[in-house]
């Protein structure tokens, strides 16, 4: 559906919807609503009786956290050592609330979570990226990630303790606040670092933070990433919680502000996507994402319809929102309509003209149809497509990338049929893309001069390798949430089966490597942070489908996708 008519829907339906749902018609004139109600909506509870029906687990009912908060001020005695009995805040609260007994697993990943927690002057402030004390050089491995801590703060907020998450908003929006420079350049306002690490100093007693946007990074790439984790972050906070004061304090409503305005900066752009250097995501290494990667573009879209519910519509605010209400128009056209890839799509690709000048192109990039990789054509399933890793003029990058697939799901960026149609591919090239473990990072793989040439010959990016189309069980969680959005719950439940029969076991390493995402990856940190969250918030939100709601956007335009499949998925 065109973007004007999705929208036109989409005010028409109000009735149906979560009071924040995606409205564009409204938020110009009236104050966004943040959602501080803690019923369920519509699609909650539907989710939740899908769940049911099927998992035979039950739900909490609704999104009261009892407890939330309480008793966790000291993280320090929530963790039980050398892995024993756990005290009862080690305890997950959603497993305690069910009759059922909760996979042993789960235990033991909220124990190695804990592990990774860091405090400030006392205070609990992130997970650091892994704990790994076999790993020879800790690089920068023992650092608080932005894009690492999603899954923890999830984690944290279905469990009902906010406080982590809170302080890793603030301390974070203080690091925004440094001046930002690369040896003679000064970075734009808005950035927000990749990483930051609490240094302790003993003998003065003070802890000090230092901050890595780009500058120390190896290859001093930059995490265009963080800003829209942090608002995402922001968001999942507010709607867990229902406490809209801390997106509301001047504070965090200038933080909003200048990451929108640095984004949405006018430049010499001709599409609404936004123009990256390689190396600016997940994937923070050269390869070949440069341009406009399909990661960020979904990350900058779900940013984007974040911000719009939480800024407030002042003098400041108000201008902000009205350019993120045109560029989320336009941007979510030249997505859906451009990147787009299904059997019908790649046959018209095949047949097209090049050379073609004027408004009435079809080719409107010059794609050249010999530019077409040959895997793909044996690839493309009949029924099933997804989001190509990047267009531009005269390049698509055909590779399937998983986080920028599912995250186009979650934000609504996907139309219903698109986000059905990405999770029929996962199902009809289960072997290519989940393997033996979940999930692959990118497929397929680049080798030989293509590598040499794209890579850099990076060593650690070998063919079937790390980013190089390896397996990061941290994508799960992703892949879940997408599932339980669309309705396609077997797919969650053979994946998180698959990822328990090892994970743990081999463990928690940051990803596998081989075809088939088989063996243990070759420079693979252990006990790797969002390993570990990422199952326990992907095993969180199939006991409780509620908690999707605060990693997922409804459109109003979107008919309620849940219903039965007729595949094998539910
Ligand atoms: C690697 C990953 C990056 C992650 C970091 C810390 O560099 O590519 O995405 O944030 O490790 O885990």
């Amino acid at each position: 559906m065109e973007a004007a008519a999705a929208m036109r829907k989409a005010s028409s339906q109000a009735s149906l919807s979560d009071p924040d749902d995606f409205d564009l018609t409204r938020l110009l004139n009236h104050k966004p609503r943040i959602n501080v109600e803690r019923q369920r909506s519509f699609d909650d509870r539907s989710l939740s009786e899908l769940s049911l029906s099927g998992a035979g687990t039950g739900s909490r009912g609704g999104w009261g956290y009892g407890g939330a908060g309480g008793g966790m001020e000291n993280y320090e005695s929530m963790y039980s050592p050398g892995g024993g009995l756990r005290s009862y805040c080690g305890t997950p609260t959603s497993s305690t609330r069910l009759s059922f007994e909760p996979h042993p697993l789960v235990g033991e990943a909220w124990d190695a979570l804990r592990r990774s927690l860091v405090s400030f002057r006392g205070q609990p402030l992130g997970t650091i990226a892994a704990v790994d004390h076999s790993a020879g050089e800790a690089l920068n491995y023992d650092q608080v990630f932005v894009r690492d801590f999603v899954p923890s703060a999830l984690a944290f907020l279905m469990n009902g303790e906010p406080e982590v998450v809170r302080n890793f908003l603030l301390k974070t929006l203080l690091l925004q606040g440094w001046e930002k420079r690369i040896d003679r350049f000064k970075l734009g306002e808005g950035a927000m670092p990749a990483s930051f690490k609490v240094l302790k100093d003993p003998k003065r007693g003070v802890d000090k933070l230092v901050a890595d946007f780009g500058e120390s990074a190896i290859g001093r790439v930059a995490p265009v990433d963080s800003g829209f984790w942090w608002i995402i972050i922001l968001r999942a906070y507010t709607k867990s919680t229902g406490d809209a004061t801390l997106a509301e304090t001047p504070m965090c409503q200038k933080g909003i502000r200048l990451i929108m305005n640095q984004c949405l900066a006018e430049g010499f752009d001709t599409f609404p996507t936004l123009l990256c250097a390689d190396g600016c995501c997940m994937i923070d290494r050269r390869m070949g994402v440069y341009g406009y990667p399909i990661e960020i573009q979904a990350l900058f879209f779900m940013a984007l319809r974040c911000a719009l519910l939480m800024l407030r519509p002042d003098a400041e605010g108000k201008e902000i929102m009205e350019r993120i209400v045109t560029r989320l128009a336009a941007l979510s056209y030249h997505v859906r309509s451009y990147f787009w890839l299904d059997f019908q799509q790649l046959n018209d690709i095949y047949r097209f003209k090049t050379e073609e000048y004027s408004h009435t192109a079809v080719n409107k990039f010059n794609v050249n149809p010999e530019s077409i990789p040959d895997w793909l054509f044996d690839f493309m399933p009949t029924r099933g497509g997804y989001f190509v890793g990047n267009v531009s003029p005269a390049r698509m990058d055909f590779r399937w990338f998983a986080l920028g697939n599912c995250v186009a799901i979650l934000a609504s960026l996907a139309t219903p049929d698109q986000a059905s149609a990405i999770m029929d591919l996962i199902e009809e090239r289960w072997e290519e893309l989940v393997g033996e473990m979940p999930v692959k990072i990118c497929y397929p793989a680049i080798e030989g001069h293509e590598w040499q040439i794209v890579t850099g010959c990076d060593p650690k990016n070998t063919r079937w390798s790390y980013h190089n189309g390896g397996s990061w069980p941290v994508l799960l969680w992703l892949l879940t949430a997408a599932c339980i959005k669309t309705g396609r719950l077997k797919i969650a439940r053979r994946a998180i089966e698959l990822t328990e029969a090892r994970l743990a076991r081999d463990g928690w390493p940051e990803y596998y490597d081989g075809k088939l995402g088989r063996y243990i990856g070759k420079q693979a940190r252990k006990f790797q942070t969002w390993s570990i969250a990422g199952y326990l918030v992907a095993k969180m939100m199939l006991e409780d489908p509620s908690h999707l709601g605060m990693i997922s956007l409804e459109d109003k335009a979107m008919k309620p996708v849940l219903r039965r499949s007729a595949s094998w998925t539910v």
